[in-house]
């Protein structure tokens, strides 16, 4: 089965892949390991469409390695705004000057090598290997991780399933080309063994998928039984002065850290009265932001109030145009309390 599987999927691969600016064509040399390892960093936390403008962007005013390495960290700052959380591009820098200073600028061609270096975790160690170096390496992401467990309709829940996911990948893995049938596994996982509506009709791997043979694929991979989260409430503060609004950024460790934010107040388990950071004329927006972090969920209340004298400097913000706000970068939580403040008539 394994070899089939394999041989299948790279079959479909050579006619159906994505064609994406970091990868090479399928079956030719190997691209570039800088650009392998940059969009592996970027496509941890954004999609595929998203990526792919920044990537074109950050290759053509970085082209190199070295010339990442040499960039002052506000620029990189700058550049990453859209693209998550702040930490990624510290770490994206640190990696990129590590590999500069001890490795001659050359990234290290083995999977441990690879782990060592900062910000680098397993899966992406694993995906630069086989994909920039041809090594035969597990690559597991979310994608992989729906397809295998289909394949093998392993019915242990997530995450308990992962070691079951992670062997049976294993077992599947080819010795040649396993940089390709890893992202072909992510190809199809992304346009054929979708989440809700897996298209087996059309699936290369139909003829050894466990799940589609017993006629219910989107029931894997099986998912623990949600456990309620806990709830949390705070005040958030939209202040106004001409056709600006006050931003702060959030301290680098921590939820959403070091990113650009609006000022909130404490997250409490109740909702309480809190008092608002500087003294102004505040009217609470009708509607409330609700968000679903991973360990809680947040219900904040705004608060809008329009000031005249220059209050940023003692909340430690800066003025931004009411009107750009998209190019702020904004988490999604601020993102809907922005909408919710832009779309409530004052
Ligand atoms: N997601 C993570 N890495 C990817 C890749 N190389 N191609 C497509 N999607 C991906
Ligand atoms: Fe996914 Fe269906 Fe293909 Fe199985 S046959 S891998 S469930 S699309």
């Amino acid at each position: 089965m394994s070899v089939d599987a394999a041989t299948a999927l790279l079959a479909w691969y050579d006619v159906h892949h994505r064609v994406l600016p970091w990868r090479a064509a399928p079956g030719t040399a190997a691209p570039d390991p800088y650009r392998v390892w940059l969009s592996e960093v970027m496509l941890q936390q954004t999609t595929v469409a998203a990526v792919r403008a920044a990537f074109l962007r950050f290759t053509a005013r970085w082209p190199t390695v070295a010339d990442l390495a040499a960039v002052d960290d506000a620029d990189l700052m700058a550049a990453w705004a859209g693209l998550g959380y702040y930490a990624r591009a510290r770490n994206l820098l640190a990696c990129a000057r590590t590999v500069v200073a001890d490795h001659g600028g050359r990234f290290p061609d083995t999977e441990d090598g690879l782990r060592a270096l900062p910000g680098v975790g397993a899966y992406t160690a694993a995906a630069i290997a086989a994909i920039a170096f041809g090594r035969r390496a597990v690559v597991v992401d979310a994608n992989v991780e729906r397809v295998v467990a289909r394949l093998f309709a392993i019915d242990t829940p997530l995450p308990a399933a992962r070691p079951a996911i992670r062997a049976a990948t294993d077992v599947i893995t080819p010795d040649q080309r396993a940089g390709d049938f890893a992202q072909a596994m992510m190809d199809l996982g992304s346009g054929i063994c979708t989440v809700r509506a897996p298209a087996c009709i059309l699936c290369p791997l139909r003829p050894h998928c466990a799940a589609a043979r017993a006629g219910d694929p989107a029931r894997f991979p099986v998912k623990a039984a949600k456990t309620i989260r806990p709830e949390r409430h705070g005040p958030i503060w939209w202040v106004e002065r001409g056709t600006d609004v006050l931003l702060v950024r959030r301290p680098p460790r921590g939820l959403l850290g070091g990113m650009r934010a609006l000022p909130t107040g404490d997250w409490t388990d109740a909702p309480v009265a809190q008092t608002p950071p500087i003294q102004a004329d505040w009217h609470p927006v009708p509607g409330t932001v609700v968000h679903a972090f991973t360990h809680f969920r947040l219900t904040l209340t705004l608060f809008r109030a329009v000031v005249e004298r220059d209050i940023a400097p003692e909340m430690g913000g800066t003025w931004w145009p009411r009107d750009a706000l998209r190019a702020a970068g904004l988490p999604t939580l601020f993102a809907k309390a922005a909408t919710l403040a832009l779309e409530t008539p004052r």
